[in-house]
């Protein structure tokens, strides 16, 4: 197996454990479990922003993917593929920035004397928390085509 296909395959495990996280994190919160949905969503941008790193990496020492032979559906896979994990990032980082405004609220404490959090706030986070969860699925999916695509071709 080449360099490129182990990185591939190591990255698609690793989404795959970003998304089991997600959606361990969104059960937890619809249990009122609030530790455990900030755990679980930290634990998995930690994961993702450790596969950024690596990415930049792979880039820097292996170059990206010659595409010249890819057919016409493996390309718009791929960018397909691309725009759920830009839509992911985005959205993510966005749920993430606001978790912190309310991240000292009495919604997150369950101490009645800390301030009550904007429902505005809460409100966003979630929709945007949705948006990324959905769309790392859709990235997941995507990038079991990518990397079938990839280990076919390498044969
Ligand atoms: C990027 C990381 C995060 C993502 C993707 C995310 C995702 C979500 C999602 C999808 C929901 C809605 C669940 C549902 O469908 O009902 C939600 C709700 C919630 N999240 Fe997060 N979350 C993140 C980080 C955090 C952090 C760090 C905190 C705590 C500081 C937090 C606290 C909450 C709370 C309190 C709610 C309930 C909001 C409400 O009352 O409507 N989240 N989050």
């Amino acid at each position: 197996m080449d360099a490129k296909l182990v990185f591939w395959t190591l990255s698609l495990v690793n989404l795959g454990v970003v998304v089991g996280l997600a959606l361990h994190g969104v059960r937890a919160i619809r249990q009122g479990r609030v530790e455990a949905h900030r755990r679980s969503m930290r634990v998995a941008g930690l994961l993702v922003a450790a596969f950024l790193l690596a990415y930049l990496l792979k880039l820097w020492w292996l170059g990206g993917e010659d595409k010249s032979h890819w057919s016409a559906l493996a390309q718009w896979n791929l960018y397909i593929h691309e725009a759920f994990v830009i839509v992911m990032l985005l959205s993510g980082l966005l749920a993430w920035a606001l978790a912190m405004r309310f991240a000292k609220s009495a919604r997150v404490s369950g101490d009645p004397s800390d301030p009550a959090a904007s429902p505005v706030t809460l409100r966003a986070h979630r929709i945007l928390g949705r948006i990324a969860v959905i769309s790392a699925a859709g990235g997941l999916l995507t990038a079991c085509f990518v990397l079938a695509g990839m280990i076919a071709r390498a044969h």
